[in-house]
């Protein structure tokens, strides 16, 4: 039996959030494992939409366990407030289990403050979410972070904040001639949090090993996008987390084998949200056609998306960190309409050498020069169709074509953002 990994091949919003909720009618157990609230996955079921920060997107689907993973970031206040809407809508089943890792790392207001005034004042933008992530990665790998754990100890979780806030008010004092935080109402804030949280603690790395054990199929959902990823992403542009399916293993606790069927999500055409590279962006017409047919706006911070051409090159590098056996293709309906659609399958270098990967340097990559592929377009509305016959000739053409450049078959198609609005092709429980 197979359990599944959901991963992003670009830079974050491929559709993962509704593949997930998808699949996860399949899966008994629905995992996040790394990142934290910058992530914004949608799910678009009986007409209704619901935007997921944190929470697996699982969640809408009965007798569910989901899980949030040792490798996130955990901003607790957001936490509450999307358990409490999820309730208030009625849309929380009573019997789903929602648990958090005593190991997660904790989201502080300092995390918050310091990401925040490091993209307003210094001159190196990356075009953060400000929701304090990497900040909160930097503690924790330099082994000053506070974790669950230590929020549900008064004591502990007391000491800790009062010896990191003296470092974190010189440098936001200091550095941003900002007022200091005052951890008297830090503490009193979050100890209020820790009552909420505590009942959904768990030593969840031991609870999923149960779960394997017992024949239980996982499913882990990935955030943002490979090339995002803080080794494989397009550095420093990136998030502080690494986004490729290892960090599932590492990231919920389990070992690598536990991650034997990897699924890539691929929108057919490439946005990016934030400061960095991208060769195929399209700042003309066909750019502003995409943002708008496609609705591309950011699910977390509302920001327009920059859109461009399918880049294989970022997709088969995405395939090749993250070892994805299947892909989903999402989002073919925002390309009706389009005469000629590009495919960009390669890069010219400034040398005039050409290329078909990633190069490591941001410089380098901003100088590429994209090399396309181009086929025909269609006219007609994909939204109905519920097989792949069911699909104009030259939409099923771009598929194969994709399905050849990447070698990588497809096993889903997104033709809208309703969960029926899919084409599944393969059952992804099945390796
Ligand atoms: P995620 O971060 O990867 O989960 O993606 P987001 O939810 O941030 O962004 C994807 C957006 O596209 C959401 O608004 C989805 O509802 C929407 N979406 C997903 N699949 C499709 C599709 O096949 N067609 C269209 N038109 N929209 C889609
Ligand atoms: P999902 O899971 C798209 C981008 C930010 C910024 C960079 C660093 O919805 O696909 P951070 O706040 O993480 O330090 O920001 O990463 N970013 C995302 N872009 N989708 C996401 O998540 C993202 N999460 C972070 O825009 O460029
Ligand atoms: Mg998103």
């Amino acid at each position: 039996m197979a359990n599944v990994t959901i991963i992003g091949t670009q830079w974050g919003d491929e559709g993962k959030g509704k593949v997930v909720d998808l699949y996860a009618e399949k899966a008994n157990v629905i995992v996040r494992f790394q990142g934290g609230n910058n992530a914004g996955h949608t799910l678009v079921v009986k007409g209704e939409k619901t935007i997921l920060h944190l929470i697996p997107s699982g969640i809408l689907h009965n007798n569910k366990l989901c899980i949030l993973g040792n490798g996130m970031v955990i901003d607790p206040q957001v936490l509450i407030m999307e358990i409490e809407r999820l309730r208030l809508r009625g849309v929380l089943p009573a019997d789903t289990r929602l648990l958090v890792s005593d190991r997660a790392h904790v989201i502080m207001p300092y995390h918050r403050s310091i990401d925040l005034a490091r993209e307003s004042q210094l001159s190196h933008k990356i075009g953060t979410t400000g929701r304090g992530i990497g900040p909160c990665y930097e503690d924790k790998i330099n082994r000053q972070g506070i974790r669950i754990c230590d929020l549900m100890d008064e004591e502990v979780f007391r000491q800790k904040l009062m010896s990191n806030l003296e470092e974190k008010n010189f440098y936001l004092t200091k550095r941003f001639q900002m007022e200091p935080l005052l951890g008297e109402n830090i503490l009193a804030e979050y100890l209020t949090y820790a009552d909420y949280i505590r009942p959904f603690v768990a030593d969840t790395a031991y609870i999923l090993a149960e779960e394997i054990n017992k024949g239980r199929k996982i499913l882990f959902e990935g955030a943002q996008g490979a090339h995002l990823d803080i080794d494989h992403g397009t550095y420093p542009y990136v998030t502080s987390s690494n986004t490729a399916a290892g960090s599932a293993a590492t990231g919920s606790g389990l070992g690598p084998g536990s991650m034997n069927n990897v699924v890539g999500i691929c929108k057919a055409y490439t946005t990016r949200v934030g400061e960095g590279p991208f060769p195929t962006e399209l700042c003309n017409d066909i750019g502003k056609y995409l943002q708008e047919a496609g609705r591309e706006f950011g699910s977390t911070t509302g920001r327009k998306r920059r859109c461009g051409w399918l880049d294989l090159c970022l997709v088969n590098q995405a395939i090749r960190t993250s070892g994805i056996s299947g892909l989903c293709l999402t989002k073919l309906d925002v390309l009706t309409g389009l005469e000629k659609i590009n495919i960009c399958v390669g890069y010219r270098l400034e040398t005039g050498e050409i290329i078909d990967h990633v190069p490591a340097s941001i410089k380098v990559l901003s100088q590429c020069e994209p090399l396309y592929e181009t086929l025909d377009g269609w006219s007609e509305e994909l939204s109905g169709a519920r097989s792949l016959d069911e699909l104009p000739k030259n939409t099923r053409k771009y598929i194969e074509r994709i399905e050849i450049l990447t070698g990588v078959e497809a096993v889903l198609v997104s033709i809208g953002p309703s969960r029926e609005e899919t084409i599944v092709l393969k059952n992804p429980f099945v390796a």
